[in-house]
């Protein structure tokens, strides 16, 4: 990976117009159609034991395509999450040296830095992010996480731990969902790897030009992200439309990545997002992605392809990642290779 400027210090520096690697063309911002201008608030889900018979029922009406997009609340991890957003925002606001120490290595994506960049003519994104490997616990690289504030890395640890719960409860219910045994689904996510992304994208004077985070669909199964907060940024596609979603406090938002829609042979299908800036306000976001354990091959599972035929190809972990490095800046691309 090629290395770029630090995004957060180049904003700062109050330019009147920022350099042309980070402007769009209009037809690479708006794909060609008009983001939709309204927000979209997304169905949202409550994990309370009180209505957990309700989630079910709400799960079913929403195993829509494209993809399932989702907000859930009262998932029972509100504290973690707090001191999880103030640990993010105070790592973001050190000087520049101070989050230097966690700097990313050349060709690692784990770290503070930025999205791989492949060649000088492609366009960059107007953001910053931490990047950390937190599950396996032996994939952690301890050199990457914080020490400044000092009590960054007991609330990811904590933050890891919390989440990993939640996923295995949504796949859990997705599964009985697919009309398979829940364990069939989430077991994999069992001794799961978890990477959890703090993205933080500044105010931009060519906020309507930049894009914070290039369209993508994830390449993992189970995404759980965060809005730190309340500056809305994250667009869904849907019916060919970029769709804003509104952020909800304490909410957490439900994005099916390719693993996932590979895994239910298609009936889940993973969503197509991006970040967008804001012109005055800065914006922070957590991402949280859930795979199953490197030994897991990556296919469709076998008592759905009983009742349909499979549409997806089985890889080993290690040959499908080979794929996602092959396709990572082409948006849903990696599904058509995929596909059989
Ligand atoms: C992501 O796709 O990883 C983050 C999107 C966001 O910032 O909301
Ligand atoms: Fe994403």
């Amino acid at each position: 990976s090629l290395p770029v400027e630090n995004v957060q210090e180049l904003a700062s520096r109050s330019l009147n117009h920022i350099p042309d690697r980070y402007i769009r063309s209009q037809l690479e911002l708006h794909d060609d159609i008009l983001a939709v201008q309204q927000p979209l608030q997304i169905p949202i889900w409550s994990c309370s034991s009180v209505i957990y018979y309700h989630c079910e029922i709400r799960f079913n009406l929403s195993k829509c395509k494209p993809g399932v997009n989702t907000q859930l609340i009262n998932h029972g991890a509100a504290q973690v999450i707090e001191e999880m957003k103030v640990v993010t925002e105070e790592f973001f606001k050190l000087p520049l040296m101070e989050k230097m120490i966690c700097g990313q290595l050349p060709n690692n994506i784990e770290g503070y830095g930025q999205a791989f960049v492949v060649s000088e003519d492609q366009k960059l994104d107007w953001g910053d992010m931490l990047f950390l490997m937190a599950l396996p616990h032996s994939k952690r690289n301890m050199t990457f996480w914080p020490q400044n504030p000092t009590n960054f890395r007991e609330t990811l640890h904590n933050y890891s731990k919390e989440l990993h719960k939640i996923a295995l409860r949504l796949l859990s219910w997705m599964a009985k969902n697919l009309g398979i045994e829940a364990h069939e689904l989430s077991a994999p996510y069992e001794d799961c790897n978890q990477g959890i992304r703090m993205n933080y994208y500044p105010p931009c004077v060519n906020a309507d030009k930049v894009v914070g985070l290039t369209p993508h669909s994830d390449a993992t199964g189970l995404t759980l992200l965060l809005q730190v907060n309340q500056v809305q940024g994250l667009q869904i596609k849907k019916d060919s439309k970029w769709i804003p979603i509104q952020p909800i406090y304490g909410a957490i938002i439900v994005n099916i990545g390719d693993i996932l829609e590979i895994m239910s042979n298609g009936e889940y299908s993973s969503i197509e997002h991006r970040a967008v800036v804001n012109f005055e306000k800065e914006r922070l976001s957590i991402a949280a992605f859930h795979s199953p354990n490197v030994t897991a091959n990556i296919g469709p599972l076998p008592d759905l392809v009983k009742k349909s035929a499979e549409k997806y190809k089985t890889l080993s972990h290690q040959e499908y990642l080979k794929q996602v490095m092959a396709t990572k800046l082409d948006g849903k691309s990696l599904l058509e290779h995929m596909k059989i």
